[in-house]
């Protein structure tokens, strides 16, 4: 039978927290860019591969049977998931940036999806030891801690976070649509690791966030983290999230934030 959200959470944190320590440690060992991405400033670290790596042997050891998708070697390495069989969505190290310059912002994110649908979801702060759980309908946790969105109600009160892109073009139309919102809210910030920004929204440590350009392993776990901490995840338009656009709001910040954003055309540019 299928496993429950809670069986898949109980894998997922064991992995996680062993990933987490690989990272932590290699980064102690000194790290340098390994490779570059979609442009020059997309880094990828050894410790991005090898922690990769080594999520996928444990997942491999614990269910032999899943798909698993991951930043670092996409879904090669495994089949497609079947109808209701599992699939593991991974980003290995997510805030590689702040990873490499030592900033204590990174994170290892590990979700699983079961017919499509993200069930359970670890963030592991690789520095701080900091971990989020979720699972579907369980509810959203920080270090056995249950966790609630903000109650903001004024837009011009939100403290926002979003993120950039590492293409230039995208990063043009972005700081524009920043310098548009930013009148309009609190203050902005751009602290360098997707996952975990939804992690924080989902405890009110910041009120609301958005980005475009959001990866699946950006989003898998710190989506479900910050839905089951109250916030409306979507796209814009009643779309689900994804590239185009993520927006994480407690439902009396979205409507006010959905309308700037949808003026400011934060989901187009390149
Ligand atoms: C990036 C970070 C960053 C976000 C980018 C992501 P990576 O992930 O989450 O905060 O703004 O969109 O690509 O490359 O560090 O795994």
């Amino acid at each position: 039978s299928a496993p429950t959200p809670q069986e898949l959470l109980t894998i997922a944190v064991e992995v996680a927290r062993d990933a987490a320590a690989t990272a932590h440690r290699m980064r102690a060992e000194g790290v340098s860019v390994a490779a570059t991405k979609s442009t020059a400033t997309d880094v990828v670290t050894a410790a991005d591969r090898a922690v990769e790596r080594q999520v996928l042997g444990a997942l491999r050891a614990r269910r032999p049977g899943d798909a698993v998708l991951g930043e670092e070697y996409g879904a090669g390495k495994t089949g497609p998931a079947a109808e209701d069989g599992v699939r593991w969505i991974v980003d290995p190290i997510d805030g590689t940036v702040n990873y490499l310059y030592g900033l204590p912002y990174c994170a290892v994110s590990l979700a699983a999806e079961v017919g499509g649908e993200v069930v359970a979801g670890v963030v592991r702060n690789v520095v701080t030891g900091e971990e989020w759980t979720a699972t579907a309908g369980g509810g959203a946790w920080r270090d056995g801690e249950r966790l609630r969105c903000s109650t903001e109600t004024d837009l011009g009160q939100a403290l926002v976070a979003t993120g950039f892109g590492y293409d230039a073009g995208r990063r043009a139309h972005q700081a524009r649509v920043v310098a548009e919102l930013i009148p309009h809210v609190r203050d902005i910030r751009r602290m360098g690791a997707a996952a975990l920004d939804l992690c924080l929204a989902a405890e009110g440590r910041v009120d609301a966030y958005y980005e475009k350009g959001l990866a699946a392993w950006d989003l898998a776990a710190g989506g479900l983290v910050a839905r089951e901490a109250g916030l409306l995840v979507t796209g814009l338009s009643g779309r689900p999230p994804g590239p185009d656009l993520v927006i994480a709001a407690p439902p009396a910040l979205f409507e006010p934030l959905h309308t700037r954003l949808a003026a400011l055309d934060a989901s187009g540019g390149p």
